[in-house]
């Protein structure tokens, strides 16, 4: 495993819609697998794989349950609303509010490239609607409401 650079906002990798995943070879597992270190030595809730400048449809996400490995995620399910605070490795120091829904059904695949349902609630519900939307190139300062200052929270 590798830590690898995350890339940070500026950088059009960013804005790019990355490309789905034909095949999970040892490159992609490997992927996963430095994405996952880096994550957490950044201390993140999650990571997309243009943030470390491959445009592929992989993201990682750690809410605090362990890992969850993502490839080709769809979200197909979403219900509810809540109000949060968001940031981003890519944007370090910038939080603000945004509304996402409450709770969130994904389809994607597994490392043994078996199609899944995953259901999140709550930050596992935001963190997979972050993650997904920068698969698309977005990036959520599109989506605050209001941004915060964290010395005054
Ligand atoms: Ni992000």
């Amino acid at each position: 495993m590798a830590i690898r650079t995350i890339v940070k906002r500026g950088d059009p990798v960013l804005s790019k819609t990355c490309r789905e995943v034909e095949k999970i070879d040892e490159r992609i597992l490997q992927l996963l697998d430095d994405m996952k270190e880096t994550m957490a030595a950044a201390n993140g809730v999650g990571l997309a794989a243009p943030q470390v400048g491959v445009l592929k449809r992989i993201a990682v996400i750690d809410v605090g349950d362990g890992p969850i490995e993502l490839i080709n995620p769809k979200i197909i399910a979403q219900s509810g609303r809540q109000n949060g605070a968001e940031g981003c490795l890519s944007v370090p120091g910038v939080f603000g509010e945004v509304e996402r829904p409450m709770h969130v059904t994904v389809q994607t695949q597994n490392r043994d490239g078996e199609t899944v349902q995953l259901v999140g609630h709550e930050l596992l519900a935001r963190a997979f609607c972050h993650e997904i939307e920068h698969l698309d190139g977005k990036l959520f300062l599109s989506r605050v409401t209001r941004f915060l200052d964290p010395e005054e929270e």
